[in-house]
């Protein structure tokens, strides 16, 4: 699905209906990484559509997994993903750099991979990506015996000489499911044991992705643990919809008076449900079912109608669980209550600064808002519309369209394509809520 570079979205007065959302992302990241390293063929259906997960399989495919794509019979469903796993420490050697794209996951995530394989491998990405900070997982993995080179800054592109690694005691300093999961993911190949633990919880995913595939790990208090060498087996997997990619239509509904959205297939995951808590401490009316539950993922439906806003603070304990929704949450602020934040200076890490990006874009809008060190503040004030520049960031691109809706002009989006990493049918899916 193609979407133009620049995109202009009109206000809406409400908006309405019933959608699904595309796979989750953190989650088929995952099960693309475990099919990968586990023994026999697996079947994943309705896998991420997005560039991030396309940059994870092509990734695979270099280092020597068999990956196939077969439409499915159901309409609108994605093509249904056949890989056929390698087993531990079973990948070869790409003849040529893994271009992991605009992909944080993929690059940390593979990175725990191939360290625990006997020969180098180059992991590039795009020029957000370049930039990013990758210390968190090169300490860590050294410890465990990899020998990884990078760019100045601890930047990718990262040199990974894999080798035999051993278990460690890791204690994370930056909360992130990034990190853990290049730690358990290296661990899982690694000789003994490996902990992890974290100070503020971060998603687990990758725990239950483990056990989908015949793993083991244990949770003890705040520690992750797992023993290496544990053999995984090929499964067949359905991704649960992406509760991120949710909230931009859960957002407009908040923010429209008389909107009512109901999401159905949705990912309910508790390190990911912080969203639909913070909404009703906002005064949004959340509903939320529980109707399934896919390989330990519990998947269902939320309904979210218009309420009367109220102001918010959201602290470091928070931002964890909300980082990817505190962009559009800030679109929320600005049709009712406000919204402070602090202790997010992990956001000025992401795929652009979304603090400076952010603020700035919604200033341009008209908003009332200031950056701080670690976050940002917004008033209440109802945007004007006119341009944001998105800085190639997914999350700010939708959240601007969001604000588009509910701005009283029309907002026009510069780097509105970049949505198109974690949900290409992002913008036909919000044309169809308008009512
Ligand atoms: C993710 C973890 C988070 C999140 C990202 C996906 C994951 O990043 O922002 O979009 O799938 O583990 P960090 O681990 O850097 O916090």
């Amino acid at each position: 699905m193609h979407i133009a570079h620049q995109v202009i979205v009109q206000p809406a007065r409400r908006v309405g209906g019933t959608l699904r959302v595309p796979g989750d992302k953190s989650i088929s990241h995952r099960y693309a990484l475990f099919a990968a390293l586990a023994l026999g063929r697996s079947t994943i259906h309705h896998y991420a559509p997005g560039g991030d997960c396309a940059s994870t399989l092509h990734c695979l495919a270099a280092l020597g997994v068999s990956v196939r794509r077969v439409a499915s019979d159901t309409p609108g469903e994605p093509p249904i993903l056949m890989i056929d796993g390698v087993g531990l420490r079973g990948l070869h050697a790409s003849s040529r750099p893994l271009d992991c794209g605009n992909s944080g996951s993929t690059m940390r995530m593979l990175t725990g991979v191939v360290a625990a394989h006997s020969f180098s491998s180059t992991l590039t990405g795009d020029r957000s990506l370049s930039r990013r900070p990758m210390r968190r997982i090169i300490g860590p993995l050294q410890r465990m015996g990899a020998v990884i080179q990078a760019a100045p800054g601890d930047c990718p592109p990262l040199t990974i000489t894999g080798a035999a690694l051993t278990g460690i005691d890791f204690v994370a300093d930056v909360p992130s499911a990034q990190v853990k999961s290049a730690v358990l993911l290296a661990g899982l190949q690694a000789a003994g044991r490996t902990r992890v633990t974290e100070s503020t919880p971060t998603r687990d995913h990758t725990e239950r992705a483990l056990m989908a595939f015949g793993g083991t790990v244990d949770r003890v208090g705040a520690r992750v643990e797992l023993e290496g060498g544990q053999p995984l087996r090929g499964c067949v997997a359905r991704v649960p919809g992406d509760l991120s990619s949710a909230a931009f239509a859960a957002v407009a509904a908040a923010a429209l008076p008389g909107s009512a959205v109901t999401i159905e297939g949705v990912g309910l995951n508790p390190s990911r449900w912080a969203l639909l808590d913070v909404l009703r401490r906002f005064g949004v009316d959340v509903e939320a079912e529980q109707t399934d539950e896919w390989q330990h993922e519990p998947v269902g439906r939320i309904q979210i109608r218009a309420g009367q806003l109220r102001s918010l603070e959201l602290g470091p304990d928070m931002v964890p669980s909300i980082i990817d929704e505190l962009p559009v949450l800030a679109v929320l602020a600005t049709a009712g209550g406000g919204l402070r934040v602090t202790g997010a200076s992990e956001l000025r890490v992401k795929e652009s600064d979304r603090i400076t990006a952010l603020v700035t874009g919604l200033r341009a809008l008209g908003a009332d808002a200031d950056e701080l060190p670690d976050g940002f503040h917004i008033r209440a004030r109802r945007l004007a519309g006119g341009t944001a520049d998105a800085h190639d960031d997914h999350r700010l691109a939708m959240a601007f369209a969001v604000a588009g809706l509910t701005a009283t002009g029309a907002v026009t989006i510069e780097g509105a394509d970049a949505a198109a990493v974690s949900y290409p049918s992002f913008f036909s899916d919000l044309d169809r809520l308008r009512a």
